[in-house]
């Protein structure tokens, strides 16, 4: 079936599976209604991020039409106080809220999301089962902080903190693989609910939401992420 795609700026309505948008995320967030999103699944172009890059221990870029050839732009550190306020005014009360970093990251976030009110329950790990690039102790993991607005419970008890599951490789630039957002989607949200990622990339969040069943919300500042995630779900179920 073909999934419905549309640019409407103040969410969607009852009858869409998904609605994408191009534009700056907290500008986009500031559009939507107030506790109108069941899950709120994102991984933001954090400012340490050149410093992986730098050092090569995140995405290498390469040339090639299928993914973008161009690093994205990074979203400023003093700008997290007023993505993560819309973050819980979108959010509905007992929801939960994953936000993919480094540790460095998690250590500005932290602080500011819980004086809005989140309750942060632990990092979780991402194992991205092969190593890095760089040197020092080559990376091999990555933050998934784990915040709670009122009480959720998650829906499966089993699951542990580590979460393993392999890197992308030649993707879009720093591309999650859909396999772990699936988790944090079966655990934190219910079928036909709204999961929304503000910062969307290749859409690797709305795949794992549609394909679960789920509806999704999305957006990024970039054209040719617009554009590849518009594809990426006219080709889910
Ligand atoms: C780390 S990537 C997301 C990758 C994504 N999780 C995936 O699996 O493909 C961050 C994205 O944020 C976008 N971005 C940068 N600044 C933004 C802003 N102010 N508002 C919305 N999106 C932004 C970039 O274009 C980039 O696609």
């Amino acid at each position: 079936m073909e999934t419905p795609i549309s640019t409407i700026h103040s969410g969607f309505d009852d009858e869409e599976r998904c609605n994408l948008h191009l534009g700056d995320a907290v500008k986009w967030l500031k559009g939507l209604k107030t506790e109108s999103v069941d899950l709120l699944v994102t991984d933001p172009p954090y400012e340490s991020l050149e410093k992986h890059r730098r050092v090569g221990t995140t995405t290498r870029l390469k040339n090639s039409k299928a993914s973008s050839n161009k690093w994205f732009q990074i979203f400023p550190n003093s700008r997290f106080e007023e993505l993560l306020e819309q973050i819980y005014r979108v959010l509905k009360k007992n929801t939960h809220f994953y936000l993919l970093c480094d540790q460095e990251t998690a250590f500005i976030i932290k602080p500011i999301a819980e004086s809005l009110g989140f309750k942060f329950w632990k990092p979780i790990v991402w194992d991205k089962v092969k190593i890095g690039m760089g040197y020092h102790y080559r990376a091999r993991y990555e933050f998934i902080l784990f915040f709670e607005k009122g009480k959720r419970k998650l829906n499966n008890l089993s699951i542990p903190d580590v979460l393993s599951v392999p890197r992308i490789h030649r993707g879009y630039p720093t591309e999650k693989p859909v396999e772990l957002l699936d988790i944090l989607i079966n655990q934190s949200s219910n079928e036909n609910e709204v999961v929304c990622d503000p910062f969307m990339g290749s859409c690797s969040t709305g795949v794992a939401a549609i394909n679960s069943n789920r509806r999704f919300i999305g957006n990024d500042i970039c054209e040719e992420a617009y554009e590849i995630s518009i594809e990426r779900l006219i080709l889910c179920k």
